[in-house]
């Protein structure tokens, strides 16, 4: 069972997108096993967000990460972390497939509902960036 961490952005949170992001969580078969609601202060987004630091929209997206509360969660599953990034869709909500969350509800590139790890070791990073061990099921 692979793990992967998950994020309700504070666009998706602020537009009440919360229980259509866990529907689809749990009609997909992925398991939560940690799962709170946060809100980052900059500094948080931008330790979060470090691989990004020399993006020039760097900035701008912990602003936004930390304008308001983000629901962070732990999924599992086979394959969670490729599982969870086709269910969400491409970065860009203009290019993401069809009946994927960010196709269906993102607005912009940047403010783009939800959040995903992109690799096995990206997935170790920000699990343990939000969660203890207590914290986990
Ligand atoms: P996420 O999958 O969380 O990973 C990095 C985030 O940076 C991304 O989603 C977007 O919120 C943001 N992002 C990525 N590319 C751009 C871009 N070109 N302009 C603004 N924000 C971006």
């Amino acid at each position: 069972m692979e793990q992967t961490l998950a994020i309700v952005k504070p666009d998706g949170v602020a537009r009440g997108l919360i229980g259509q992001v866990l529907a689809r969580i749990e009609e997909k078969k992925l398991t939560i096993k940690a799962m709170k609601l946060i809100h980052m202060t900059q500094a948080q987004a931008e330790g979060f967000y470090a691989v990004h630091k020399e993006r020039p929209f760097f900035g701008s997206l912990t602003d936004f990460m930390s304008s308001g509360p983000a629901l962070v969660m732990i999924l599992a599953g086979d394959h969670a972390i490729a599982h969870w990034r086709e269910m969400m869709g491409a970065t860009n909500y203009k290019e993401a497939a069809e009946g994927t969350i960010r196709s269906d509800y993102a607005t912009d590139i940047e403010k783009n509902v939800v959040h995903g790890s992109d690799a096995p070791e990206t997935a170790a990073f920000e699990t343990g960036y939000f969660f203890n061990a207590f914290e986990r099921v």
